[in-house]
């Protein structure tokens, strides 16, 4: 099974993603957890370029072929293999990332991005993809404290300097983006506990576990 985890910065996502590999690998299964971008070698560097506040000069095409870079890097050195033997993947963002913050927040033709990626990972769609909903202002303050804590402040938080009205747009894309793919994408209210939102996400999780070998 392939499964992504998307959201605004604070939504929680690597909590719920850690909780998915609890529950999977408490049933026994074997899973991998990544993430983008940085989920591979090169894609670490690529990190490194995309996130840096340094970089704030980069245009939206520029952004969006080094996403795409770091993906088909990703898809083909880590995920496709982890699949092919059997394991479950877990990514902390994947394809709809690019589609919702370089289209629905940079304004790049969504459906050119949505052709990009399929090239990209050529044709490798998530089972499923949960979008964590929150308020962006709640996000924000969540992401803020956290690239503090762990001292990212200077290195990582192109994004989360950006104004609210990004981020809101950023929340608009993602419900906009999940009515599109209702079968594939699921909206979880990110409200809450820990344990309240991985209860809306275990569902989703049971359901697909019961068509997968
Ligand atoms: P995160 O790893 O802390 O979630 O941060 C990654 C940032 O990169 C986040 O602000 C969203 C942004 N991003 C894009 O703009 N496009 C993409 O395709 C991906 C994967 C991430």
């Amino acid at each position: 099974m392939f499964i992504t985890f998307e959201g605004i910065e604070g939504s929680g996502k690597s909590a719920m993603l850690e909780l998915c590999r609890a529950l999977l690998a408490s049933l026994g299964r074997r899973t991998l957890q990544t993430r983008e971008p940085g989920g591979s070698p090169l894609g670490v560097r690529l990190r490194e370029l995309l996130l840096n506040v340094e970089n704030s000069r980069i245009i939206p095409e520029a952004e969006l072929f080094l996403y795409l870079a770091d993906r088909a890097q990703h898809v083909r050195e880590v995920i496709r293999p982890a699949l092919e033997t059997g394991l479950d993947v877990l990514s902390d963002r994947y394809a709809d990332s690019t589609v919702v913050y370089q289209g629905y927040g940079r304004g790049l033709d969504i459906e050119n991005l949505f052709q990009l990626n399929d090239l990209a990972v050529q044709g490798l769609w998530p089972d499923l993809t949960l979008v964590l909903d929150l308020e962006v202002e709640t996000g924000l303050q969540r992401a803020i404290k956290r690239n503090r804590a762990q001292g990212l402040t200077e290195k990582e938080g192109r994004f989360e300097a950006e104004a609210l009205d990004f981020h809101a747009k950023i929340r608009a894309g993602y419900r906009a983006w999940t009515e599109r793919h209702p079968g594939r994408i699921k909206l979880v209210d990110a409200t809450g506990s820990r344990e309240e939102v991985f209860a809306r996400i275990e569902p989703w999780l049971r359901g697909l576990m019961a068509g997968c070998p």
